[in-house]
């Protein structure tokens, strides 16, 4: 990109090495918000961007598409998710949106499946009572959990991430369900998945775990009804959106012994996390961190800019949504 180009590419937070990298030998202007930027000054540093890199915390919306001025060509979403962006306002402003794909699919199936078996067998609680000085030895009795041998496993969303948690449990499984918007035909013959409706992967599944985009169709999809029809030993895991889940529901299940644990990695309202799930019993809590290794997220910032730039030269962009 020539100088006299030099278009403005603005970071809403803040984007990895491999990312900046190649933004800085592509020989864009940068300027980038931080961490801890807020939604006026997000305002002001997007005017006149060309580009903008968000991240799953960052809310794009009508009003901060108008900030960056009719100069805007596409948002580039440092995430799989992009439920942070309003498509319609962008398409509507022929901005394009992009996401980061498959980079991350290993990362975040690996932590369901940790969140799964930290669950399944209380590993938190045992390490809390043993650092707070409870532990009095073995105990026949103490600390039981879910094996998963032999486990049926529920999977809702067979879509990239949730077909390789599929792979990983699949050794240690008896049987893997599955609900999606269309079959997955490779699934059923390589991990003997079989699809089912929703109620009956409920009521069948000792492990359920949720893999499917925030959208207004899966908003509450686990809400009282769905808990309630859940096995009273089954664990809860969701590494995909907070919006997913009704918490109010599932701190009541979990009070009420209605299901046997949960592994949450996102909430409703993040950072927030409500206080009755703080402090709800057999509840294992990470704080969003599913693709949050280094090769994830080298490889999500890497994408996030060449998404950018390929969209700066007017090109389509690999990974558009919108
Ligand atoms: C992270 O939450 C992502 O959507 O990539």
């Amino acid at each position: 990109m020539s100088e006299s180009a030099s278009p403005l590419v603005v970071i809403c937070r803040r984007l990895m090495p491999a990312g900046t990298i190649l933004l800085r030998e592509a020989g864009v202007r940068l300027r980038q918000g931080g961490l801890d930027v807020d939604a006026a000054e997000l305002q002001a540093l997007v005017f006149g961007a060309e580009a903008i890199i968000a991240d799953p915390t960052v809310p794009v919306d009508a009003a901060l598409l108008d900030a960056a001025g009719p100069g805007l060509r596409v948002v580039a979403n440092f995430a799989v998710g992009y439920d942070n962006v309003d498509l319609k306002a962008s398409r509507d402003r022929g901005v394009a949106v992009t996401n980061t794909p498959d980079v991350l699919t290993n990362a975040t199936a690996e932590l369901a499946l940790e969140l799964t078996l930290a669950a399944a067998r209380r590993t938190t609680e045992a390490e809390a009572a043993l650092r707070d000085g409870h532990w009095r030895g073995w105990d026949p009795g103490a600390m039981l959990g879910l094996e998963l041998s032999g486990a049926c496993i529920g999977i809702i969303g067979l879509g990239r991430i949730g077909t390789r948690y599929a792979e990983l449990v699949r050794p240690l499984a008896a049987e893997i369900v599955y609900t999606a918007r269309s079959a997955k035909p490779g699934a059923e013959v390589r991990l003997g998945a079989r699809r089912v409706p929703l109620e009956e992967l409920l009521e069948s599944s000792d492990v359920v775990s949720l893999h499917a985009p925030a959208s207004a169709d899966t908003e509450h999809l686990i809400a009282r009804a769905e808990l309630d029809r859940m096995r009273d030993h089954a664990v809860l895991v969701n590494t995909a959106r907070g919006s997913l889940v009704d918490t109010t529901a599932l701190i009541n299940a979990l009070a009420a012994g209605k299901i046997g644990a949960a592994g949450l990695d996102v909430y409703e309202q993040e950072p927030d996390v409500p206080h009755g799930l703080l402090h709800a019993p057999r509840c294992v809590l990470r704080p969003h961190i599913g693709s949050a290794t280094h090769t994830a997220r080298d490889a999500m910032a890497a994408l996030a800019a060449r998404n950018a730039l390929v969209a700066l030269t007017g090109e389509e962009p690999p990974n558009r949504v919108a």
